[in-house]
């Protein structure tokens, strides 16, 4: 069907985003870009594409490269032509990435596993504070132990760093969940329908991309560009996709460690007002700046009548294994989420709760070591890269477990593969994108003291070696890891 909308080749280039021309498979490439805007909807059914040759022109490739993509685009059905008529996007199948694969560590004690963007619990304490919260745990079984929204003095202590942050919250506008993963469900849960459009940062934290699709969103991707956010082109986004819901990671970014910049927080919030999209705003990090303090949390510039969710948990700042996260959001809000929470577990379990209280009293002492650590452990690593693999590239990151690591070549794939036999676990690029971006960038955690960091990089060096040189090596001997 031709609904008369007519694309100019400028206008599709523009919805590629920052898209260049790389020197491998071009016609994928694209093939996957257009696929995604068709799937999230940027395209809509009947939109009439570009000519072969404006577009071939525009994107500065050969004609046959843009024929071989619109062959392939009319195979998969995304695409129809009919003589004479040019192009036009079809029906074809909506999203077809329905199953979601999320994402969950995979290494073994015989690898050293560089998957996990996750700290150790701080054992003393850890036990100290086990020690305190036990005569507690022992009064709260005398009753039911069914706490849908949480435990009150957990909720009123989470409400109360909300408001030392500069935004004012009550008890009755904090949901307790089962981690952040658990809030970021509930969220998506309460307010997708099958097909609503989700923006989301590109890269981005791979269960999130998961858990859309799972709730039957399409994610739409908006670059973020190594400076960062730019309010400009996710203002484009909005009116191109007019998403439902928009889905950010403002401290500490996982991937790329970045943090949204001051002036940027009023304009995002704002752009998603007026677009009528609910915001949720990931804050699982946000303690975690290493260099600035974190700026002011984005739900400072929530405005009256629009919905904005910020989700938080423990696991980061504390330990992953104490499964206690939470969601703030208007209290009409926290009672639609919570009766979603009474389908799935009920409730989150008290004495994990009743730990996370004696967890928060002690938070600043908690965070101030791991800050420390998580710092020598970025200036370690920073330097092991810089000269063991001066050809790839790395910004530093400024907060969060994670460095973002650019490759000289696009093979993160398959490093990672030949990463494995060397007895080195790495998370490559694309699971923190969309239809196979990022295949020339790899996640490296900031876990390794200068302990394990050497022999890590001494394994990874030798599998990027293999991959640059095909022919079979041997792969170094292990070491025993824990
Ligand atoms: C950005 C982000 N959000 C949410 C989560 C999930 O957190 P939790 O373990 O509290 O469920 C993670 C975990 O890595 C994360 O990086």
């Amino acid at each position: 069907m031709d609904t008369g909308r007519r694309l100019r080749a400028g206008a599709l280039l523009r919805l590629f985003g920052n898209w260049k021309p790389g020197r491998r498979d071009i016609a994928s490439s694209i093939q996957g870009h257009i696929t995604q805007l068709v799937c999230d909807g940027r395209l809509p059914f009947g939109t009439h594409l570009p000519s072969e040759r404006d577009l071939a022109r525009e994107l500065g490739v050969s004609r046959t490269t843009v024929a071989a993509v619109y062959d392939r685009l009319r195979a998969s059905g995304h695409v129809e032509t009919r003589q004479g008529a040019g192009s036009c996007v079809a029906r074809g199948p909506a999203d077809t990435s329905e199953v979601a694969t999320p994402w969950y560590p995979v290494g073994t004690h015989a690898e050293i596993d560089l998957t996990q963007a996750a700290l150790p619990a701080p054992t003393e304490l850890f036990a100290d504070l086990l020690a305190r919260a036990a005569p507690a745990a022992s009064r709260y079984g005398e009753g039911h132990g069914y706490y849908l929204y949480g435990l009150p003095e957990l909720r009123a202590a989470i409400a109360r760093r909300y408001t030392d942050r500069g935004v004012p919250t009550t008890a009755s506008q904090i949901l307790i969940t089962t981690g952040a993963q658990n809030a970021l469900a509930l969220s998506l849960a309460a307010t997708l329908r099958p097909g609503s459009r989700v923006l989301v940062e590109h890269p981005t934290y791979p269960n999130a991309l998961a858990a859309i699709r799972r709730f039957g969103g399409n994610c739409v991707p908006v670059d973020l560009e190594p400076a960062g956010w730019d309010c400009e082109r996710w203002r484009e986004a909005v009116r191109e996709a007019r998403p439902d819901l928009i889905y950010c990671v403002p401290e500490c970014h996982n991937p790329t460690g970045l943090t949204m910049p001051e002036d940027c927080r009023a304009r995002l919030v704002d752009i998603a007002r007026l677009a009528g999209a609910a915001l949720v705003v990931d804050e699982t990090l946000t303690d975690l700046t290493l260099d600035e303090p974190s700026p002011a949390p984005l739900s400072r510039f929530a405005r009256e009548g629009m919905l904005l969710l910020s989700i938080g948990s423990l696991s980061k700042v504390f330990w992953g294994g104490l499964r206690v996260g939470w969601m703030r959001g208007p209290e009409a809000f926290i009672a639609r989420a919570a009766a979603v929470k009474a389908t799935l577990d009920m409730a989150t379990p008290v004495l994990e709760q009743i730990l996370a209280c004696y967890v928060l009293a002690e938070l600043d002492a908690i965070v101030a070591p791991r800050r420390a650590q998580l710092r020598a452990n970025r200036a370690a690593l920073m330097d092991i890269l810089a000269t063991s693999m001066p050809s790839w590239q790395t910004a530093t990151p400024t907060g969060g477990i994670s460095a973002w690591v650019r490759l000289s070549a696009p093979v993160a794939t398959r490093l990672s593969e030949v990463s494995r036999k060397c007895g080195v676990v790495i998370t490559p690029g694309p699971l923190f994108g969309i239809d196979g971006s990022f295949e020339d960038y790899i996640r490296l955690p900031l876990t390794l003291t200068n302990e394990m960091l050497p022999e890590a990089m001494r394994r990874l060096v030798h599998a990027w070696a293999t991959v640059r040189d095909t022919r079979a090596v041997e792969p170094p001997t292990l070491v025993a890891t824990v």
